[in-house]
């Protein structure tokens, strides 16, 4: 009979636990965080550019500012009397379709279209009207971050098919009325699949380079500011019904 329980993931041997066969105590000390996080996500070890790309990653998004959903809810929940663990939890659960959760349909979408090319997946969105994932963002027209990864991923040798594609994307979708340039989540797709991770990952590897930042909001917040945070009235606009009888 099976057990209740099937993982390949950590076991003890010898009394230690290892992960993908990696002895934990081992890689303490030799090992970056992020090539440790590489294994576990993936099941193998990185070897050097892609232990450099994905740091590169984690390290480029681990904040964007004090203004996302996320980082408002998370300081908001904290600011009500909840705990830190309550407050990151929120911040998290704002990850979705618009702000950091489109890695995966955006990794969909890319293994699905690259072979047609970009101009197949942007007529079949237009007859839909659905936002192609990983494109679009409310403060900049060119995305510096996204800059940033691209140059990396020459230097690192991850300028492949998906690199490509997404790039040319880019331009294609840009032709419309509005300039929709490749963002934090769009680049992420395109590199992860380079390094040949599944989609299922994408979402997590967002969570994993920003809750580091959600934490350092959640701290500042209960170190710098007073209880019970409330928008200011004058910043509301009520256009409900007038007191009725
Ligand atoms: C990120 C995002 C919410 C920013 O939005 P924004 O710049 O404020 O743009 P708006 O929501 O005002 O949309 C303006 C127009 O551009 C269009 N548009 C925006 N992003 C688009 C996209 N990715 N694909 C197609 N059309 C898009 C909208 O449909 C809208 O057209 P409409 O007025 O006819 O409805 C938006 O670009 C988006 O939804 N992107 C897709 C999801 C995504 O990549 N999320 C991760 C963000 S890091």
């Amino acid at each position: 009979m099976s057990k209740q329980y099937r993982t390949a993931i950590t076991t003890h041997i010898d009394g230690k636990p290892h992960v993908y066969g990696y002895d934990l105590n081992k890689l303490a000390g030799n090992s970056s965080f992020a090539r440790t996080i590489y294994l576990i996500l993936k099941g193998e070890m990185p070897d050097k550019n892609s232990e450099k790309m994905l740091d590169a990653m984690l390290s480029i998004a681990i904040d964007h500012g004090v203004e996302p959903a996320s980082v408002v809810a998370a300081r908001n929940v904290y600011s009500g009397g909840s705990p830190l663990q309550a407050a990151v939890a929120a911040g998290v659960l704002a990850f979705g379709e618009y702000h950091g959760g489109a890695i995966e349909m955006a990794m969909e979408n890319f293994k699905k279209y690259q072979p047609f090319g970009v101009k197949k997946l942007v007529e079949d969105f237009a007859k839909t009207g659905v936002r192609v994932s990983g494109f679009g963002h409310r403060l900049y027209t060119v995305d510096p971050r996204t800059q940033r990864l691209l140059e990396l991923a020459k230097e690192f040798g991850f300028w492949g098919k998906y690199v490509r594609f997404a790039v040319d994307l880019e331009s294609e979708l840009s032709k419309g009325v509005k300039l929709l340039p490749l963002n934090i989540d769009g680049v992420f797709a395109a590199l992860l699949l380079e390094m040949g991770f599944n989609p299922k990952v994408g979402k997590g590897v967002f969570i994993i380079a920003r809750t580091p930042g959600l934490v350092a909001h959640v701290v500042e917040e209960a170190l710098r500011e007073k209880p019970v945070r409330r928008l200011n009235e004058k910043d509301i606009e009520y256009d409900g019904p007038r007191p009725r009888k």
